[in-house]
């Protein structure tokens, strides 16, 4: 599986270390709060299962399923709904994980649907922040980490649905893209 990592770029010790600073920033800002945290599938599954862990408040969370490119390297632009909340969410403050905001046209189509439902408030949690991509207006309120413009996998992340289970965050070669 690895043969198609050039390097690790955030390591399994690293991403421990700021799941765990995010875990008590977020549990200080939200003291006293109803939180539901809603993670984005299928990426933000990893970085959201550890950093629930790190929330010392009770929450609950849940999950959507949004599409925005598929299978490509390339973002559409075009986001739809496959999987939707099943109840109410206006009764809480909504916390959004994701593994990471890239061209930030999947959260700005969800941040926009969710207002709309009117909970008491929507905020962003991204593991990885690629801000030189960014096409859409949106900035997450808690960041991991800051990354350069390569295509990164592991954690969580894909490519073509591989690479989701490494311990760390690694970029990809360019062969490994070439080839499909
Ligand atoms: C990726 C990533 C974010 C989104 C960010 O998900 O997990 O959800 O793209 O891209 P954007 O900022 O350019 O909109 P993807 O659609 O690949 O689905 P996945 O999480 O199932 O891999
Ligand atoms: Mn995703
Ligand atoms: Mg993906």
């Amino acid at each position: 599986m690895e043969e198609y990592i050039d390097r690790v770029l955030i390591s399994k010790e690293e991403l421990g270390k700021r799941v765990v600073e995010l875990g008590a920033e977020i549990t200080r800002d939200y003291e006293g709060k109803k939180i539901l945290v809603l993670g984005i599938l299928k990426g933000a599954v990893p970085f959201m299962a550890d950093l629930i862990r790190e929330i010392k408040l009770p929450l609950a969370y849940d999950f959507m399923a949004l599409s925005s490119y598929g299978v490509s390297t390339q973002s559409s632009g075009v986001v739809r709904i496959l999987k939707d909340l099943e109840r109410s969410v206006e009764d809480v403050h909504i916390l959004i994980a994701e593994d990471i905001v890239d061209t930030g046209l999947t959260l700005k189509y969800l941040k926009e649907n969710l207002r709309a439902r009117n909970p008491l408030s929507v905020k962003v949690v991204t593991l990885l922040d690629k801000a030189a991509r960014r096409k859409a207006d949106v900035t997450p309120d808690y960041n991991g980490f800051s990354i350069p413009d390569e295509f990164v996998v592991g954690y969580g992340l894909d490519f073509n649905e591989e690479y989701r289970n490494l311990p760390y965050i690694g970029v990809l070669k360019q062969e490994a893209y070439e080839i499909n």
